[in-house]
């Protein structure tokens, strides 16, 4: 058997929020390569579109499009599931990929840190996935299920607060909502399971990673890529699973 059969997605769709840029935009590329037709979604949405032209540029058997979207508010979350209904009528990958984090030190950690993070990290992936159930329903079969993946974070599994209070909250509450969603959307044939990855050179960490040896670390970004897609496509067969994977620091 070839890897295209084992790993190919030609035929599916996919949505990745926060798609243009770090993990969202590996695992983009590595969903095109694989043959999907790729939506791409966040804030910035020229920078959404000229991603998705990067990728189409790539001459894989996939696409990709790319618009503006914001999952941190309802009305955002309610205008990507409007343009995702105008591209398609099923969806089979939904990547809840968006994220933002805030720090500061314990005793000054301000109290509006929590709702802005909270409503992207956690309402915001909660909200797009109910809304985009009809979508992950239409296609989705026991034998080959939808799947929904949420990007947690090993700091939603491990007691490292780092200044990241909110953040490592709310990606301790992606994980468990994950299993939540797991457990009763089996019935659905839709899949979800969460990647708990370990910290590694992103516009998110850039902070944090501004030494040589961290940006030399950077070739752990391509094999995240690849970790991204073996959990998506890996998930045929797991649900409400969390996938820890650590390296980087
Ligand atoms: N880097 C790490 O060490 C690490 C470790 C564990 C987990 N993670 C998780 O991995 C995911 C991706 O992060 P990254 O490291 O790749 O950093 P990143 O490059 O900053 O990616 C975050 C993405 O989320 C998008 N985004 C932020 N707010 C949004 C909103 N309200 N609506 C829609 N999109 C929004 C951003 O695009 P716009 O600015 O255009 O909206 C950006 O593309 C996050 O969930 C993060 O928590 C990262």
């Amino acid at each position: 058997m070839d890897i295209q059969t084992l790993f190919g997605l030609e035929g599916k769709t996919a949505l990745v929020t926060g798609g243009a840029t770090g993990i969202g935009r590996m695992a983009a590329e590595a969903l095109v390569r694989a043959g999907a037709r790729v939506l791409i979604a966040s804030r910035k949405g020229e920078a959404c579109e000229a991603v998705a032209k990067e990728l189409n540029a790539m001459g894989a058997s996939g696409s990709a499009e790319g618009f503006a979207g914001d999952v941190g508010t309802e009305d955002g979350v309610d205008a990507i599931v409007a343009a995702v209904k105008e591209r398609t009528d099923r969806l089979d990958i939904l990547m809840n990929n968006a994220g933002i984090t805030w720090g500061a030190p314990l005793g000054d950690f301000p109290f509006k840190a929590w709702d802005k993070v909270m409503n992207v990290n956690v309402a915001g992936l909660f909200d797009l996935t109910q809304k985009l159930l009809p979508l992950l329903r239409a296609n989705a079969t026991i034998e080959d299920p939808a799947r929904v993946v949420n990007v947690g974070s090993v700091m939603g599994e491990r007691e490292m607060g780092d200044g990241a209070y909110s953040y490592s909250a709310s990606k301790a509450a992606v994980i468990h909502l994950s299993k939540i969603l797991a457990k009763e959307l089996a019935g659905d044939a839709i899949t979800v399971n969460a990647l708990a990855p370990g910290p590694f050179v992103s516009r998110m960490t850039a902070f944090a990673t501004h030494d040589e040896e961290m940006r030399n670390k950077e070739i752990n970004n391509g094999r995240f890529a690849m970790i991204c897609v073996l959990g998506i496509f890996g998930a045929e067969l797991a649900t409400g699973k969390d996938a820890m994977q650590q390296f980087g620091m």
